[in-house]
């Protein structure tokens, strides 16, 4: 009895991670290959104020949904060759993910310049959670069934428990190693 509720919470703490995969995967992907011109190309909004900033560019959006989609494809590979219980992306839920995370991100700097916010500074709870609302925005546009199938109630509420323990983990590890320029 206490094995299968055991066994059922880390089902679900395992499923929403592996759904959310290549979410993750390209917003953190989009640190290293960020650089260059900027998605905005430097314009500012009237108030003078950057649209989005420096910290939003082509580069780091494009490398950010590449890697995010690689990883994804990876994952149907092994859940297909090793028969996982786990949900079964495919190519438009992976591909969802990875872009509707990076256009969450996008959306959000769009806000926090507007709120007066500058790069890099804090913005809680919209810095973590903004990739869960754009991934799973575009998920349900574009997989509205796949949604139905594999997300329950429970699910979304592991998704977020563990997005902002694992976005802060992530850029923790991305400041140590030199790649981003502050530790949130
Ligand atoms: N990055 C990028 N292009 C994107 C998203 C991220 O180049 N579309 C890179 C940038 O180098 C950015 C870093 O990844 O500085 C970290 O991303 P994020 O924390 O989202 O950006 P911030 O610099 O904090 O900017 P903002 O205040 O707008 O969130
Ligand atoms: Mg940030």
């Amino acid at each position: 009895m206490i094995e299968e509720m055991i066994f059922e919470v880390l089902m679900t703490v395992v499923s929403a991670f592996w759904i959310m995969v290549p979410a993750y995967v390209a917003n953190a992907g989009a640190v290293p290959f960020g650089g260059g011109i900027s998605v905005d190309f430097g314009k500012c909004s009237k108030n003078g104020r950057r649209y989005l900033g420096n910290g939003k560019t082509w580069r780091g959006l494009a490398g950010g949904i590449a890697v995010g989609v690689l990883f994804g494809l990876l994952q149907i590979s092994l859940a297909e060759t090793f028969d996982w219980d786990l949900p079964r992306h495919t190519l438009i839920t992976v591909a969802a993910l990875a872009a509707g995370a990076l256009l969450g991100d996008l959306v959000k700097s769009f806000f926090k310049r507007r709120a007066g916010k500058d790069r890099g500074e804090k913005w809680p709870i919209a810095d973590m959670y903004d990739l869960v609302a754009g991934s799973l925005a575009l998920l349900a546009v574009f997989a509205w069934s796949w949604v139905f199938e594999y997300i329950s109630v429970w699910i979304f509420i592991a998704i977020l428990i563990w997005t902002p323990l694992l976005h802060r983990g992530a850029n923790i590890i991305g400041y140590l190693i030199g790649i981003k320029q502050v530790p949130w």
